[in-house]
């Protein structure tokens, strides 16, 4: 029966002699059938799960895995040894920051930032380019804000202290060294791939003429958790989703078999990117994708991240558009939609968030929005609330997936009782909604005895890669 529903929107045609009511039978048919194609129910989640639990292991073996479980050279420490000025830099998605901390003995007493959005020419351009735009902001910065430590810098003949913030999946070999290898996101830069990417941006700070010194490079996850352990000791995962989609978390250094550094470090923990955004994208195991998950796969410029594709900002908003252009095409929507929002990426993530969340009477505000941002009209309420289920059934999809990559993670790290995650990014943050429905699932998952906590970690992608240069920098003091 579910295999007949998740089909059924392919054999709906609305034809323009069908009566109101037929219609609206049909309409609500197409409904039930991505309904049924969108919506896992527990047991799959479990599966799921116990799949995911089952690459953690290999990838951290250094065998095979759709899970890359890259060593950030980041160990649990002290934080009270965190003291002073250090910069953070923060490029991995829409925009990229600059930002000023002023650590005393562990505690953020004040930040500075400067951000501008990551044009387009490159993000799809080349490695001079990309990072002499990340160098020409922080010179921005240095010649506003940053001007004092500039020049103290200058007259004490010392070096600016900086953590870098980049996140995409790299293969570091040191707190501050790292190659790149492979963009997602739609990235495409060329010079980079292979490239240690810390030793790109120092070139182009030095052309600049600015003395800076990279002491730490690290991705998103691992700031966000970082970010979070100098409030709470003992969170236990940092997720972000956001433009893209990803988590790290604590694992006993001996358990990463795969590289002998780390492991020689025993019992002591570290942090282990996942780079889950890849998660079953070699054989589709067990992804529930649909026919719109393999349409935007077949036009990215980002081969594979299937999970990603499913839950990350950068692609909800266009597997929505893929659904309403079907739906208008066959007329379960006036035709309009379907030409209106005919643009691959024309339809933002933001905006069928903010359609999911809609709860005003007669749904004027998905109305309202659909007119100024798209031209479209509707005044059918079955039609608006067509429009209104895709958006939330895409959305809920995604936090589905994104808690049962979390609990599995949880199991392997054997926190199911009582848990903080650390969560950062736009997908998370601005959909009221979305929360909600991962720590259901989350529970559904564990069993209704866990006790997971997920909060909030706002700006922890940027000011992590602070603390990290603070604790790198504490640590290097001691020797
Ligand atoms: C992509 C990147 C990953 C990052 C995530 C969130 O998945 O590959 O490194 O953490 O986006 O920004």
């Amino acid at each position: 029966m579910t295999d007949r529903l998740h089909t059924i929107v392919d054999h709906i045609a609305v034809k323009p002699n069908d009566s109101t009511e037929f219609r609206a039978l049909k309409q609500r048919l197409a409904l039930a059938s991505l309904t049924a194609q969108f919506t896992l129910s527990t047991e799959q989640l479990r599966a799921m799960a116990y799949y995911f639990l089952h690459e953690m292991h290999e990838g951290l073996a250094g065998r095979p895995s759709t899970l890359a479980m890259l060593p950030s050279y980041v160990y649990r420490a002290d934080t009270v040894s965190a003291h002073g000025v250090y910069y953070a830099l923060d490029l991995g998605g829409t925009n990229f920051r600059v930002i000023r901390m002023v650590l005393e003995k562990g505690v953020l007493v004040t930040t500075d930032t400067i951000q501008d959005v990551i044009p387009q020419q490159h993000v799809k351009g080349t490695a001079e380019g990309l990072f002499g735009f990340i160098a020409a902001l922080v010179e921005t910065f240095f010649e506003g804000k940053g001007a004092a430590d500039l020049a103290h810098a200058r007259k004490t003949n010392s070096r600016i202290a900086l953590g870098f913030t980049f996140s995409f999946p790299v293969t570091q070999s040191a707190v501050n060294a790292g190659k790149l290898n492979k963009w997602t996101k739609e990235f495409t830069t060329s010079g980079v791939v292979g490239e240690n990417v810390v030793k790109l941006l120092q070139a182009a700070l030095l052309k600049r003429n600015l003395p800076i010194d990279c002491v730490a490079l690290c991705n998103d996850t691992v700031g966000t958790l970082i970010a979070r352990f100098f409030k709470e000791s003992t969170v236990e995962m940092g997720v972000i989703l956001g433009t893209g989609a990803n988590a790290c978390y604590w694992e006993r250094s001996a358990a990463v078999t795969k590289d002998h550094a780390v492991r020689n470090e025993g019992e002591r923990e570290t942090v282990i990117n996942m780079e889950f955004g890849n998660f079953d994208s070699a054989h589709l195991h067990c992804l529930p994708v649909t026919e719109f998950d393999n349409a935007i796969e077949a036009a990215s410029d980002s081969k594979g991240q299937r999970f990603e594709k499913m839950i990350s900002g950068k692609y909800l908003g266009e597997i929505s558009r893929q659904v309403l252009v079907k739906l208008g095409a066959k007329g379960v929507l006036p035709s309009d939609v379907a030409k209106k929002l005919a643009t691959p990426y024309g339809f933002t993530s933001k905006d069928s968030g903010l359609i999911s969340a809609d709860r005003l009477p007669g749904l004027c505000f998905t109305q309202n929005l659909l007119k100024e941002r798209y031209g479209i009209t509707l005044t059918d309420i079955n039609d608006l609330y067509t429009v209104k289920v895709v958006c939330v059934l895409v959305r809920s999809r995604a936090a589905q997936l994104a808690a049962m990559a979390i609990s599995a993670t949880l199991l392997k790290a054997e926190k199911t009782g009582n848990a903080t995650v650390a969560v950062d990014g736009s997908v998370y943050e601005k959909t009221p909604s979305f929360r909600t429905i991962m720590a259901t699932n989350i529970r559904r998952i564990l069993g209704e005895e866990s006790d997971v906590r997920l909060v909030l970690q706002r700006d922890g992608s940027g000011l992590g890669a602070g603390y990290i240069a603070a604790l790198t920098a504490a640590t290097s003091n001691k020797k």
